[in-house]
């Protein structure tokens, strides 16, 4: 079979992990008889650069036109002078609006060759953990109404929270399907003791919980839920929340898997077309040095092949390659604790070796 895959390399180290997917996706191509036909596309801060603006209309038609889209970082010291709605950070929520990308799946799980990188207690590492975050990710105070103003006490700034009803069902049916197909227990988390957005996403996901009696489905306040998942981390299968709350809740999951250069995501609408990109963002302080862990990307590659390809045999695949150079001692400067590290092609290399 033939893809077509848009490339949305960025800024930092976004191409050298965005090339470092296309490597082990040209060898799983090769391996399994698919071509996969890449076409790179400005976005962020390198659009800024080369033609003014962080997201051009024809990143856009293009990612549009492609079978799936795969995505580096974007951001950088560079830009952040620049008004907020020509950072290169407004590309991104852009993108996701423009492809109707609402659900953003982000799985954490402790791979057994990392336990010893888990900053946790030993008997919390033993029980191990594997969430999937399922974050909404078109709505909420990400894309409510803002902006500066003249108040009482002078200068003022103002961010909106809102969701719709149709935003809140869409999301929480995605969770209750994927929890379904996992270990059928479906965690809410929001603010309903203090956001009136809270307490109609709560009133909702019960609504819908009675359509899926077989899932257990329970809600948590956030700040318990950050406590909760350094303190018991085994206790979640699924998980779903708002934008921001899945935006925080999913870098500290990724850090007691070891690293954040770790964790893949994939962002997805109602058809099979996504965009598929690593949690972490463009690390500026190490681009350009071969030093990033190209897994979190490679990662999105394999979620890719399996949501938007149906292609179960060459995910597995990646995912087996991975685990393999990890458990063979292999470890970017990210999980090395000071240790021999490899760098971005190393780690690559090894992983298309073990392919
Ligand atoms: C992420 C990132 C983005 C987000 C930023 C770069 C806009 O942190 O994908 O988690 O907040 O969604
Ligand atoms: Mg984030």
């Amino acid at each position: 079979m033939k893809y077509s895959i848009g490339l949305l390399r960025g800024d930092g180290i976004g191409p050298e992990i965005v090339d470092s997917a296309v490597r082990v996706l040209r060898a799983v191509g090769e391996k399994f008889g698919h071509e996969f036909v890449f076409t790179p596309y400005l976005i962020g801060g390198a659009a800024i650069d080369a033609c003014g603006q962080p997201l051009p209309k024809e990143t856009v038609d293009g990612c549009l036109a492609s079978d799936s889209v795969l995505l580096g970082a974007v951001g950088g010291p560079k830009w952040d002078h620049l008004p907020g709605n020509l950072r290169p950070e407004k590309a991104l929520l852009g993108i996701r609006e423009a492809m109707g990308l609402f659900t953003n799946l982000r799985p954490a799980k402790l791979y057994p060759a990392l336990k010893a990188e888990c900053p946790l207690r030993e008997d919390i590492v033993e029980k191990g953990f594997d969430i999937m975050i399922v974050r909404e990710l078109t709505g909420g105070i990400y894309f409510g109404e803002r902006g500066y103003r003249e108040g009482r006490y002078g200068e003022e700034a103002y961010d909106t929270e809102r969701y719709s009803r149709m935003e809140i069902e869409r999301i929480v049916r995605v969770a209750f399907e994927t929890a379904r197909k996992r270990r059928k227990k479906l965690t809410s988390i929001d603010k309903a003791n203090v956001l009136e957005t809270s307490r109609l996403w709560r009133k909702i996901f019960h609504e819908i919980a009675a359509e899926y009696p077989d899932v257990e489905a329970t809600d948590m306040l956030v700040d318990n839920a950050a406590m909760q998942l350094v303190r018991n981390p085994a206790q979640f299968d699924v998980i779903v929340t708002s934008n921001m709350f899945g935006d925080i809740l999913s870098d500290e999951a990724s850090q007691i898997t070891g690293s954040i250069g770790m964790l893949e995501s994939a962002s997805l609408s109602d058809c099979k077309r996504g965009l598929y990109e690593p949690i972490h963002g463009s690390a500026p302080d190490i681009a350009g040095q071969g030093k990033a862990n190209p897994i979190a990307t490679i990662l999105s590659a394999a979620m890719m092949l399996l949501y938007a390809f149906d292609l179960k045999d060459e995910a597995g695949a990646i995912v087996a390659a991975v685990e393999k150079a990890l458990a063979d001692g292999l470890r970017t400067a990210d999980i090395a604790r000071g240790g021999a590290a490899v760098s971005t092609d190393e780690m690559t290399d090894a992983i298309v070796q073990r392919l």
